[in-house]
């Protein structure tokens, strides 16, 4: 049975590099609704984890680690959920290499991602968000109103998350980045506890050949043709 919400759960799923992060916000901007990258969650824990000295494989410490804190979710002025722990904004430190190379492993520790799915579960209760991340459709809101599976080619993930690294001033080699993905994708993929995998009722778009932009507005005429669907059938 559904649980009684204020509006509509949007999952979006997907590998690594597939947009999900743009094509999330741009669809919650259009339908007036928050947002949040739940890989920004396991990205602050491991930042956390590293800076405080516990090692990611010690998965019971990361778990402690993980309840000790203190997890907020701010909301910027666009709806845009931003993770801070003990009142500090996570953002500076996720996108840090140390980060993205040791968040699979976080992300692979069960306790951690049971108490994730417990955060997600209390942020999206009410409705009116978009959520995307790895399991949202499969695992953290199996009955999330709209499920999508974003997918796009390899080659196509690893340009665009090269592009987006040079445009921040990073230094980055397409060749690496294109390995780190396939390696990421295979761990996240591989895992054994909520892997990446695609909702059987989960309506795949193919992000190759569109642009970001092309994708959102996909996923809104979708959203709002079921609810013309529905509203005419009342
Ligand atoms: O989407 P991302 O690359 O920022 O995610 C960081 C890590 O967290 C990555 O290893 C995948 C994992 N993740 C997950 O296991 N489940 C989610 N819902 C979101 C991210």
């Amino acid at each position: 049975m559904k649980r009684r919400r204020r509006g509509k759960i949007i999952a979006i799923d997907g590998p690594a590099g597939v947009g999900k992060s743009t094509v999330g916000r741009l669809v919650a901007a259009k339908l007036g609704y928050d947002f949040i990258n739940t890989g920004e969650m396991f990205r602050a824990l491991t930042w956390k984890a590293l800076s405080s000295g516990v090692e990611v494989s010690d998965f019971p410490a990361v778990a402690a680690l993980a309840c000790r804190l203190r997890w907020e979710f701010r909301p910027t002025p666009d709806r845009t959920l931003k993770t801070f722990i003990d009142g500090e904004n996570a953002a500076p430190y996720l996108r840090e290499e140390r980060v993205s190379s040791n968040s699979s492993a976080v992300a692979a520790n069960p306790e951690v991602r049971r108490f994730m799915c417990r955060l997600q579960r209390r942020l999206g209760g009410a409705g009116e968000i978009v959520m995307e991340g790895r399991d949202i459709g499969t695992h953290v809101f199996p009955d999330a109103d709209h499920k999508i599976y974003l997918d796009a080619d390899i080659d196509e993930r690893a340009r665009r998350r090269y592009r987006q690294l040079k445009a921040s001033g990073a230094r980055a080699h397409l060749g690496a980045v294109r390995e780190a993905m396939l390696t990421r994708d295979l761990n996240d993929l591989k895992r054994k506890i909520n892997p990446l995998s695609q909702a059987a009722d989960a309506v795949v778009v193919d992000s190759t050949h569109l642009t970001l932009h092309e994708v959102a507005d996909k996923i809104v005429r979708m959203v709002r043709a079921r609810r013309q669907r529905r509203d005419g059938s009342r």
